[in-house]
């Protein structure tokens, strides 16, 4: 399959893939979302605590939905939701520039989205280094960013990698909640999972990806301005258990020590080239991609900079809040690891 910009994945989602309709929510399921409460940027503790205790109150479809996702996920190691509460007015309110917090935006529906959702799943984190440490990220396309590798770009594919593959305490889920397509409505959400890759793979190729033979790279967002190759941690691209493992994968800035490791490396990626699928967000759809199985990238598309490009709301969840302590401010979520 090519990856090229101008050829965008176009398979649409896999019929395994466990839906979560929540476009019939009734009244007081849209409220748990919908009402006031703490403000997320000032009282966030408050605010996560909040959306937790709402989040007791979900629909048990939803609860259950989630509950198995966190257990024992599923071969796409994607769940998606569809359809949440978004914003009052949210129609009206510009794409923020340079994917800074809105201003315009005064209600935190989409905040209460993530943080309700996640507290299922684990508990959200951020990392200093990435948009200020914000818990709520907001991405959207940055002008004169077009082709970097990041959440900024837009015109060029976002290739396959793990979130912050480099990071000792690397989130085990990733949120996207849409809040605006793109215009032309052409911009996937790509993923591939191991457990779809695996089979593809030789047993001799297996073996090699369970051996710390590859270098990987410190992200663009995390510094690496020059995105040098190779500049970060040895790790193995399979652990775990060997029927069903779990992958450390970054399609641009991983690479082998031997040549026989980057053999094994080249077969993955024609591998994710063939099993990946995407998926086009709406707005009100929420992403949870278990970051240790499935590596996810977004397709090309073209940004207008009218104030309503695509926009997504992005959160990490850390299922132990504990490892990342000896690198948080007591009572932080932002994660201060230096690189
Ligand atoms: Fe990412």
């Amino acid at each position: 399959m090519n990856l090229t910009p101008s050829q965008p994945a176009s398979q649409s989602i896999s019929t395994d893939v466990r839906l979560v309709d929540c476009r019939g929510f009734d009244e007081v399921n849209m409220n748990l979302f919908l009402a006031p409460g703490p403000n997320p940027y000032q009282d966030t503790e408050e605010f996560l605590f909040d959306c937790e205790m709402r989040a007791d109150e979900m629909p048990r479809f939803v609860r259950r939905a989630l509950l198995e996702f966190q257990v024992r996920s599923n071969p796409d190691g994607i769940l998606l939701l569809k359809g949440l509460p978004i914003d009052p007015g949210l129609y009206y309110v510009h794409t923020p520039l340079n994917a800074q917090r809105s201003q315009e935006k005064t209600t935190f529906v989409s905040e209460r989205c993530l943080a309700m959702i996640g507290s299922r799943l684990g508990h959200l984190v951020s990392y200093i280094q990435e948009k200020n440490g914000d818990l709520f990220q907001n991405l959207a396309p940055v002008k004169g960013q077009e082709t970097i590798q990041s959440s900024g770009g837009s015109q060029t594919r976002l290739q396959f990698h793990r979130e912050t593959v480099f990071h000792p305490y690397a989130p085990e889920y990733l949120l996207l909640f849409c809040l605006r397509p793109d215009h032309d409505r052409i911009a996937e959400t790509t993923y591939a999972s191991i457990t779809h890759a695996l089979p593809l793979l030789s047993a001799e190729h297996r073996s090699l990806l369970f051996q710390p033979l590859y270098r990987t790279g410190i992200d663009y967002s995390f510094g690496n301005l020059q995105t040098v190759k190779g500049n970060g941690p040895v790790l193995p691209v399979l652990y775990g258990n060997p029927d069903d493992p779990f992958l450390n994968y970054d399609e641009d800035l991983m690479e082998a020590l031997t040549p026989e490791a980057q053999d094994a490396l080249d077969a993955l990626k024609a591998a994710i080239a063939q099993v990946y699928r995407g998926v086009k967000l709406d707005t009100g759809d929420l992403l949870c991609i278990d970051n240790r199985r499935t590596v996810h990238g977004r397709s090309s598309f073209t940004p207008r900079y009218d104030g309503f490009d695509r926009w997504l709301q992005r959160s990490f969840v850390v299922r132990d809040l504990g490892e990342s302590a000896g690198d948080r401010h007591l009572g932080e979520r932002v994660i201060r690891t230096a690189f």
